[in-house]
């Protein structure tokens, strides 16, 4: 699919955005039918280019049979009691919270059609800490069940180790193998003790710290309205650790719709939509903001958040006017002076493009954590170290003694995961477009084939992943030596259920 045909089916989602917001009856006319078929309001002249039920791509890639959201679980000890807490008790318990939750640091961005659920368990294999779910509209979302039902899907909540020490994984995947049912692991999350019970009766103790599943997971909304935003962040908050509020979007549709970065134009409602959350949920809530031309404003606008009950705060280095990624490098500096502005955790955004850029811009910055949005389309396998090689001097040492991974294998695992966690088509092709971008490239006729279908399939998808491969050619992504332990062990992570 072209670049345009992209933009054109995310104009299409952002458009049932944007009707939400246009309290006309024309809009709703709109929008109801676009997510709701059976809608009373969808009898009569439809607005056929709006209706996605003519597009195949708008459909499940398989049924969901009612399982989309997981077991609801009980907050952790941290979040009991929060109503009215203020200054440095909310600070105090944005802090407990966080490191219950083992201090994430690398996190997958929130992600319009593209941090759904299969590509935040891809992310999570390799390597993510945390994720966030796509934008998703507060209002739609209290209105409409089969919106609720396509664009908010997540799984159980396991309770599992991330090890201190590599090694240790990979004596435990050998237990395990040889073992299986005949060695006993058990954990306590009060005492954060797990005890590993290998053979010949030795018990070991290692630190617990990380629950599995889609966890820790952000479930982000753009809203405008507190009472809104609440009754939405009620459904979610059981299977979630932050309602995030998206400060952010710099698109015309979230200036139409008067959200997202367009939102900064009126601070005492931002001010009252946190306060509504974190005065009434029992997860803490966070914001993504990006930062104003002047870093005073910037700084003042963090505060207020912080003072209004945000507990965690994301910071994108770029302002409103720079919504080009590619072509305005995020500023840094402007992250680094809110981190050390405000107290409560704070997660940078913008440039991270491998692993390099995570350790410069947490020394640089002193930010807790990072987030990645378009390279890891790209690359799912950024957070275990794993980037495309670019021709240096090294790279004939790192391709002898480095790691590779096929581009086309992390496609087909993703093919996968949506198999067993179903998303609409149109979310599968866009991922295929990314990933397999190099081989595209090479290949451009594959790629007009893959445009020439309306309706997709898996069965078609494998066939196409594999006949790219017997093309061959595209570059690989490289990655140190100690990367294929790091991936593994988040494998083995992923898989304890
Ligand atoms: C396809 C796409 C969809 C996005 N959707 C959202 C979104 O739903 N919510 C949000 O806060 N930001 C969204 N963003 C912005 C990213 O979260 C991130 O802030 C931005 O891309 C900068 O990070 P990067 O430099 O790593 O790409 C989106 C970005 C992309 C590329």
């Amino acid at each position: 699919m072209g670049y345009k045909t992209q933009r054109r089916r995310m104009f299409r989602t952002c458009l049932s955005f944007l009707a939400a917001h246009n309290n006309t009856l024309q809009s709703k006319a709109r929008l109801l039918p676009l997510l709701n078929p059976n809608s009373p309001m969808s009898a009569g002249p439809s607005p056929a280019p709006f209706d996605p039920t003519d597009d195949p791509d708008e459909g499940l890639c398989a049924d969901l049979d009612g399982c989309s959201l997981g077991d609801p679980s009980p907050p952790l000890p941290s979040l009991l009691i929060r109503r009215h807490l203020s200054g440095q008790v909310l600070v105090e318990r944005a802090w407990e919270h966080w490191n219950q939750l083992g201090a994430p640091k690398l996190v997958v961005a929130p992600m319009v059609d593209n941090s759904e659920l299969p590509f935040r368990m891809l992310c999570r294999k390799y390597g993510a800490e945390a994720a966030y779910t796509p934008m998703l509209h507060s209002r739609i979302f209290t209105e409409t069940e089969k919106y609720r039902s396509m664009e908010f899907t997540t799984c159980k909540k396991l309770s599992g180790v991330k090890w201190c020490s590599y090694g240790i994984v990979e004596l435990l995947l050998e237990i395990q193998k040889h073992f299986e049912d005949n060695f006993l692991i058990s954990g306590s999350t009060r005492t954060k003790v797990l005890v590993l019970k290998p053979y010949r009766g030795v018990f070991r103790s290692y630190k617990l710290f990380k629950t599995f599943g889609d966890r820790p997971l952000f479930v982000q909304f753009c809203a405008n309205d507190p009472d809104v935003l609440l009754e939405a962040a009620k459904i979610v908050e059981p299977y979630c650790d932050y309602v995030d509020i998206n400060l952010g979007c710099p698109q015309r549709i979230a200036r139409r719709g008067n959200y997202g970065a367009f939102l900064m134009d009126n601070l005492p409602l931002i001010k009252s939509l946190v306060q509504k959350l974190s005065q009434n949920l029992q997860v803490p809530v966070s914001c993504k903001i990006r930062i104003f031309p002047n870093l005073q404003d910037t700084l003042v606008y963090a505060k207020m958040l912080e003072e209004a009950g945000c507990s965690l705060l994301a910071v994108h280095g770029r302002t409103r006017e720079e919504k080009d990624g590619k072509k305005f490098r995020a500023d840094w500096n402007a992250i680094k002076a809110v981190k050390d502005a405000i107290r409560i955790p704070v997660l940078a955004n913008g440039n991270i493009r491998h692993m390099q850029d995570v350790h410069d811009c947490l020394d640089y910055t002193g930010a807790d954590g990072v987030l990645s949005a378009e390279s890891l389309l790209e690359n799912p396998a950024l957070f275990a170290g794993y980037q495309t090689m670019e021709p240096t001097k090294d790279s004939s040492y790192e391709m002898e003694n480095g790691v590779i991974l096929d581009q086309s294998d992390l496609a087909i695992e993703y093919l996968k995961l949506c198999e067993q966690y179903p998303v609409p088509w149109r979310m599968i092709r866009s991922h295929v477009h990314k990933m397999l971008g190099d081989w595209f490239r090479i290949h451009p006729q594959v790629r007009e084939e893959l445009n020439a279908q309306s309706k997709l399939s898996f069965e078609w998808l494998h066939d196409m992943v594999k006949r790219l491969k017997d093309l061959g050619g595209a570059p690989a992504l490289y990655g140190n030596g100690d990367i294929k332990s790091r991936a593994k062990a988040n494998g083995v992570a992923t898989c304890i259920s």
